[in-house]
């Protein structure tokens, strides 16, 4: 008798065991899954992919002749390039990157520094890009500079209002040197916000750049992680007019090499012919 209740106690641990080693297994291969979905499924494409990808969309109108079978990609099959090691080095742009019309990055949040916006959505930035302004904002306040934040995340639906509102009044070739077509947004990726100063008076415009603020922001963005994403004298690579007031979030390490060597994102992550 006594040999089976122990018998009956030992298979009783052994099964609880079992069965809390599977609960636990299954949650993580949830969570595992939600985050891969979050940070990467929707966006992720491998560098290789999206190079060659890039590399065929250019030499196709070139190479094609009659019965040539040069594949042209479409831009809905365009997608951002990221690397999934480094979801903060995503690259949104006209040749390669176009997100989802439902993507909507993680982590939303509100900075805490001034806005010159009342328009609540565009407050919001990804956590960590989020914090990094913060500290930004705070050290250019202790150097006497006043910033004011303008616009940081935009849904796919409101740039798709906003560039519509530029292709009224600019026709769209022009409207695109400014505003990008919607799923071409860095905006949307939330890792970007629009910074612009008093003495501009709170106007996205080149002046910016030549302001005491702009300047600040073009010496100082890198030590906290961010870049100005579309520099003069690189159009043609970006696709974008110059734009001082365009800050986006990379991290310290990619945005200080960046900006110390002069390149775009475009040509730091390799998918322009130099
Ligand atoms: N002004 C930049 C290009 C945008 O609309 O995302
Ligand atoms: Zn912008």
């Amino acid at each position: 008798m006594k040999k089976v209740i122990i018998g009956l106690v030992l298979l009783l641990v052994a099964s609880s065991l079992f069965f809390t080693r599977e609960a636990f297994s299954d949650v993580l291969q949830e969570s595992y899954t939600s985050i891969k979905e979050v940070v990467v499924g929707k966006i992720a494409f491998s560098k290789e992919q999206d190079r060659e990808q890039v590399t065929k969309k250019v030499d196709a109108p070139e190479t094609q002749t009659a019965g040539d079978q040069a594949e042209v990609v479409e831009p809905e099959d365009m997608k951002p390039v990221i690397d999934p090691n480094n979801p903060f080095l995503i690259l949104v742009n006209k040749e390669v990157g176009v997100l989802d019309e439902n993507y909507v990055p993680p982590h939303l949040t509100v900075p805490d520094v001034a806005f010159s916006t009342s328009t609540s959505e565009r407050k919001n930035m990804v956590k960590e890009a989020a914090d990094a302004l913060e500290k930004l904002f705070a050290q250019a306040s202790s150097d006497g500079i006043e910033l004011h934040a303008q616009s940081g995340y935009r849904s796919y639906g409101t740039q798709v209002t906003l560039f519509e509102s530029y292709v009224r009044a600019n026709g769209e070739e022009e409207a695109n040197t400014f505003s990008a077509k919607p799923g071409q947004s860095e905006h949307q990726t939330g890792l970007t916000m629009d910074v612009t100063s008093a003495s501009v008076d709170n106007q996205l415009v080149q002046e910016f750049g030549e302001t005491v603020e702009g300047k600040w922001i073009a010496e100082h963005a890198a030590d906290f992680g961010f870049i100005i994403r579309y520099p003069q004298g690189k159009e043609d690579i970006t696709g974008y007019m110059y734009e001082p007031w365009h800050i986006r979030y990379v991290g310290a390490e990619h945005a200080k090499y960046i900006t110390e060597h002069g390149l775009t994102l475009e040509e730091y992550l390799g998918v322009v012919e130099k």
